[in-house]
């Protein structure tokens, strides 16, 4: 972990509030390698197939590293920091609509469980996209039903998803998005 400066003046003085790094590398490069891969793959899938393919096989490549991380990986990474049980997840959003939830430097309980969600479902549509190519479902109608439900459902899970990073950056003041790309955050805030 490493202790970056930022400049805020108390009293005069320029003093530089701690900062931690809370997203690692793999984190970020991870994340946005992902959103570059759903974007390509929901976008060729009328008519560039092989693109389609390679984008979607891509992104549940990246899925699967991701869930090794989740084990072996810097604090915030791992799923043991931030999967929490249903009665904690609950609490955080009751909190939340009396605008009361507490700040987290890693995920939030909602944002963690959306983040379960966002993995499921690259898992899933990695998983029905391949058995769309094998003989034995060769053309069957309720497989491409379920592959092309799953890519609109991620639609509306990663509208929330921005909906989610964007209230509670105005909410506990910081810039989330941008911490997905420094992977810093300040420590108290
Ligand atoms: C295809 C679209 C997207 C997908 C599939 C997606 C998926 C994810 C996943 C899986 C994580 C967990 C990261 C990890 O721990 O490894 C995450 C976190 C995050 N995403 Fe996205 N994301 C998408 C788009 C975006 C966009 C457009 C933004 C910017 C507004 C964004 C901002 C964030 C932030 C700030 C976090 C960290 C949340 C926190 O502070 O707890 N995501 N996203
Ligand atoms: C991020 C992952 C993926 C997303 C977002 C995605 C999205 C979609 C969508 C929206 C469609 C419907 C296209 C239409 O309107 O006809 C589709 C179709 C299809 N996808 Fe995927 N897909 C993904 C991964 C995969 C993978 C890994 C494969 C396997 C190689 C695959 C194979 C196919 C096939 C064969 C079709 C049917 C194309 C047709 O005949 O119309 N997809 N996909």
């Amino acid at each position: 972990m490493s202790a970056q400066a930022k400049h805020t003046v108390t009293g005069g003085e320029v003093t530089s509030p701690p900062t931690v790094e809370v997203w690692d590398v793999f984190v970020r490069l991870f994340h946005w390698s992902l959103v570059a891969t759903f974007a390509i793959a929901f976008v060729s899938a009328d008519e560039w197939e092989k693109l389609h393919n390679w984008a979607g096989y891509a992104a549940l490549g990246l899925v699967s590293t991701r869930l090794v991380w989740g084990l072996i990986g810097t604090r915030h990474a791992r799923f043991s920091s931030f999967v929490r049980a249903p009665a904690a997840t609950l609490a955080y959003l009751r909190d939340m609509m009396r605008g009361s939830e507490k700040r987290y430097l890693g995920h939030n309980p909602a944002g963690a469980l959306m983040i379960l969600a966002l993995l499921a479902g690259i898992a899933g549509l990695g998983l029905t996209g391949w058995m769309m190519t094998l003989d034995a479902y060769w053309q069957d109608e309720w497989l491409e039903e379920v592959h092309e439900a799953l890519a609109n459902g991620m639609l509306v899970l990663i509208a929330l998803h921005i909906a989610g990073v964007v209230i509670a950056s105005i909410r506990h003041g910081e810039n989330l998005m941008r911490a997905m790309i420094t992977g810093h955050k300040a420590v108290d805030r």
